[in-house]
């Protein structure tokens, strides 16, 4: 489905990502993981046309995307969440939900950005009533971010990312912050999704949680892919041990 083929990014003279191949099949989880500053941000802002790569090519169900602008990913049904919550503080959580809405994107964002207040048609007000209830935060819609936990305000952010129906989900590190049973929601929301249809990439450092749902993981250190499998040959595999524990797994065995 979505196909990220010798992928280069430079900032400077860093290379943030290295020649990345990564495959993410139509129906899975992949998960993207590495250490921190390994390239997986980055590499969701390729494919989000955040960022332009110095070479490679990504294509989702068969277009390139690197020609497309970073407003027209959305039509093409990819979404993503970010790592630090991109939520408007002066919207309460029903206009945010809304903002994402791709039918009304461009016009939503500029209204939000201006303090504005957003007009609903039912349809507008069903969608968002379907994704909020699907991310469990339908008690919270009136709220506004500052008034909610960080676990309810990643939620919100993955609705306004599924209000525009994707069929490819981009989160990154969707856990972070979370405590244990918000962790086992979100891994329950995550799984419900994707049985619905949803394929997901998701960028997490919780290896419980990307142990458990991953269809297929791909592991990444500075910029280069080390690792791909499915969870037990990631667990198992010695580069990615030596890369988590350091380089003295010997020595402690
Ligand atoms: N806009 C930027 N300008 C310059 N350097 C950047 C920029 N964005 C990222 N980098 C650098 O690129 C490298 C990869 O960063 P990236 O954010 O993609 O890592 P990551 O794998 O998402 O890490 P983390 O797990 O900490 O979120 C890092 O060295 C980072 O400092
Ligand atoms: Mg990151």
């Amino acid at each position: 489905m979505l196909d990220i083929k010798d992928v280069t990014v430079k900032f400077g003279g860093l290379a943030a990502v290295k020649e990345m191949n990564i495959t993410v099949e139509k129906g899975k989880i992949h998960s993207l993981i590495g250490p921190n500053g390994a390239g997986k941000t980055t590499l969701f802002n390729v494919i989000t046309r955040v960022i332009q790569p110095v070479s490679g090519r990504v294509s989702f169900k068969g277009d390139e995307l690197l020609g497309l602008r970073a407003e027209d990913i959305i039509f093409r049904g990819v979404a993503r969440t970010f790592q630090n919550l991109q939520l408007f503080q002066g919207s309460n959580i029903y206009d945010n939900i809304y903002s994402g809405w791709v039918h009304n994107y461009t016009k939503g964002m500029l209204s939000l950005a201006a303090g504005k207040h957003l007009a609903f048609g039912k349809d507008a007000r069903d969608k968002i009533h379907a994704v909020a209830e699907l991310m469990q935060i339908s008690g919270m819609l009136k709220f506004y971010p500052a008034q909610l936990s960080y676990g309810v305000l990643k939620r919100v952010e993955i609705a306004r990312a599924l209000i525009s129906d994707p069929q490819l989900l981009l989160l990154d590190e969707p856990a972070a912050g979370l405590n244990m049973d918000e962790t086992s929601e979100l891994n329950d929301i995550l799984v419900k999704l994707n049985r619905d249809g949803k394929t997901i990439l998701l960028v997490e450092h919780d290896m419980n949680l990307v142990m458990k749902i991953s269809d297929r993981i791909t592991v990444m250190n500075f910029g280069a892919k080390i690792a791909e499998g499915n969870p037990v040959e990631i667990a198992n595999n010695r580069e990615v041990i030596k890369v988590y524990l350091g380089d003295d797994e010997d020595a402690a065995s």
